[in-house]
């Protein structure tokens, strides 16, 4: 049976090879593997780039390589500042383009690389998730080194970008980075808010892609593989940020399991609320994810009260990984969040009604249509009022 399970698994992931610095041998092949490219494209956060140590771990695996760095986009990277990058990318023609950053880094490096490889114009990359448009023109590797536990972006065939201030999700199965190095060093000089951003990120999203109407075995198998680890490693990455090694790598392959689960299943209702909030008020994306997720687990119990045949996935989420019913669920996140110095009352955050509404009319459709059951705007609404408040 296992075997069964891990060939499947083999076959999801087998356009992508991940290398993880704290196994000598991998290390080892992945400088190996980075010596073939002559010409590299480098796409990475401005300041994060040298205070993450990224910048060293560069210059130390492509000593003999011509590099051209690529910075000049935003935290929201905007399809202009896209386009740009693709026409650097097409005037020095690199042999491989490696991202190392971010969540926001490596998706800009996804759709650069995409829009580069197969020579695509603005239009047809907002038309990218039809994969029959594309060329069959090679691709170049594209190298992913991350510097936060959260996202997974690593490990997904999708991004998000911006245009005129408004949020696109695009794909293709070919946006998967093909080479991936895990190396949680990159990580230590993460605050612990921002840990605590990122550990919240990857956490809703294997909790989400476990009850998606869109998963299956194989994304509940890394789902559940990423929870655990989360639940192990949070509290240490959060408190003791720069010395936590052994807890940042463990997150780091969480957050790698959670994007593998959410690129076969994509996000849910949490993750469908989080962009309007993180717009509206300027919370890092992990926060405003975190601020509804516990509040979901007590509207599936209210709602699916007596209705067993519906509960299975969410009991399972909550029996076997927090081992507690919705509500002590529920109460387990908010009681994170609290120690995580993440602010959760509404009131305090400054969301009233009026807020709530019109958070609601520009919800992610797409990613609310993946959601497990339906949920009408007054349900919706009372989502924002079952989040705790403090007195
Ligand atoms: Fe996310």
């Amino acid at each position: 049976m296992f075997h069964a399970i891990n060939s499947k698994i083999n076959k999801l992931v087998r356009n992508q090879i991940i290398y993880s610095a704290n196994d000598d041998a991998s290390s080892r092949k992945f400088r190996v593997e980075l010596k073939k490219f002559n010409k590299v494209l480098l796409i990475t956060g401005k300041s994060s780039y040298i205070k993450s140590g990224s910048q060293k771990l560069i210059q130390g695996l492509l000593q003999d390589s011509t590099i051209t760095v690529f910075n000049e986009f935003d935290v929201n990277p905007d399809i202009d500042q896209i386009k740009l990058g693709s026409e650097v990318a097409k005037n020095i023609n690199p042999d491989a383009i490696i991202a190392i950053g971010g969540g926001s880094v490596i998706d800009a490096a996804k759709i650069i690389h995409t829009m580069f490889s197969n020579d695509l114009d603005e239009k047809q990359i907002f038309e990218s998730n039809q994969d029959q448009l594309y060329s069959l023109r090679p691709l170049i590797p594209l190298i992913a080194i991350p510097t936060t536990a959260g996202t997974g972006s690593e490990s997904t065939h999708f991004a998000v970008l911006y245009k005129n201030n408004k949020k696109f999700s695009v794909g293709t199965r070919k946006m998967l980075p093909s080479i991936v190095y895990l190396d949680s060093d990159l990580c230590l000089s993460n605050s612990s808010y921002q840990n605590a951003c990122s550990g919240f990120d990857a956490l809703a999203q294997a909790i989400e892609s476990y009850w998606s109407k869109n998963s299956n075995f194989i994304s509940r198998y890394y789902s559940k593989k990423s929870i655990q680890l989360i639940l192990e490693n949070f509290d240490t990455m959060v408190s003791n940020p720069s010395k936590s090694y052994l807890s940042s790598m463990n997150m780091l392959n969480a957050s790698n399991y959670a994007g593998k689960a959410i690129n076969i299943t994509k996000t849910t209702g949490p993750h469908a609320l989080s962009y309007g909030i993180t717009k509206s008020l300027s919370l890092p994306h992990g926060h405003a994810v975190a601020l509804t997720l516990g509040a979901f687990f007590i509207m599936h119990n209210l709602l699916f009260d007596g209705q067993k045949k519906q509960l299975k996935k969410f009991k399972e989420i909550e029996n076997f990984i927090f081992k507690q019913s919705g509500r002590k669920a529920s109460e387990y996140l908010y009681e994170k969040m609290g120690e995580f110095k993440m602010e959760f009352d509404i009131k305090n955050l400054g969301l009233n009604e009026e807020k709530i509404e019109s958070l609601i009319k520009e919800i992610n459709l797409e990613r609310m249509s993946n959601h497990p059951i339906k949920l009408n705007a007054m349900q919706l609404k009372q989502i924002f009022f079952l989040i705790p408040r403090k007195s």
